[in-house]
């Protein structure tokens, strides 16, 4: 399995793996753009585009990449007339971002499936692709603590908390922790815990 994750295994299992509600950053998003009309987005790792489909509700123009076929089948059923998101089946090391292309870069859960050099690759790139202005948000699973039971083969790279923030130090941190998450994945139902660094940064 290397570092899919089991995440296909899950897509093809069930219509919706990740639920329909945006991750925990994108809830909070409007403390800081209290308006997103408008927005250029890139959901990269996407799965089965919560996130997605939260930022083209509240108006902006979405990019949604992932390289699971079936996560985008799931998606695409979920949400039929999603017409400001455009769904690619896409490895995102071989897109090509532009430069300064986006308003809001997601990367909600890929980090940590990618090794550690493209890592720093695509966070480059990905700023680079990134307006003035422009924020990034980032959920990665981190060195502290993983119980990877529910994930078994799963090698997923796990930087420390300090290195994802070094990947920013010239961004302005608006908001970053280092928090568990417990969660049970509906095709095998086991609980088990994630130590996730979550970040909004912003480009000056
Ligand atoms: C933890 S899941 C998160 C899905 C989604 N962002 C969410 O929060 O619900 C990580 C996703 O990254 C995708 N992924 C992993 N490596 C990728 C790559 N090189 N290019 C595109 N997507 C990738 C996986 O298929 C999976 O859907």
């Amino acid at each position: 399995m290397g570092r899919d994750g089991g995440y296909e295994d899950g897509y093809r299992s069930c219509d919706c793996f990740w639920g329909r509600e945006p991750g925990s950053l994108l809830q909070i998003l409007p403390r800081f753009r209290p308006s997103l009309a408008g927005l250029r987005v890139l959901d990269a790792g996407c799965g089965e585009g919560k996130n997605a489909i939260a930022m083209a509700r509240a108006g902006a123009v979405v990019e949604a990449v992932d390289c699971s076929e079936a996560a985008i089948r799931n998606a695409l059923a979920a949400w039929p007339d999603a017409d400001r998101v455009c769904w690619r089946v896409e490895d995102v090391m071989a897109v090509d971002l532009g430069h300064e292309t986006f308003d809001l870069v997601i990367l909600y859960g890929l980090l940590h499936c990618l090794s550690e050099s493209e890592i720093r690759t695509l966070v480059h790139r990905c700023k680079l692709a990134t307006a003035s202005n422009g924020l990034h948000v980032v959920v990665a699973f981190n060195s502290r603590s993983q119980n990877l039971e529910a994930h078994p083969g799963f090698d997923p790279t796990l930087l420390n908390h300090m290195d994802y923030l070094h990947l920013y130090s010239d961004w302005r941190i608006i908001c970053e922790n280092d928090s568990d998450l417990s969660e049970t994945h509906p095709h095998n139902g086991i609980p088990h815990t994630h130590s996730l660094t979550r970040l909004i940064v912003e480009r000056q």
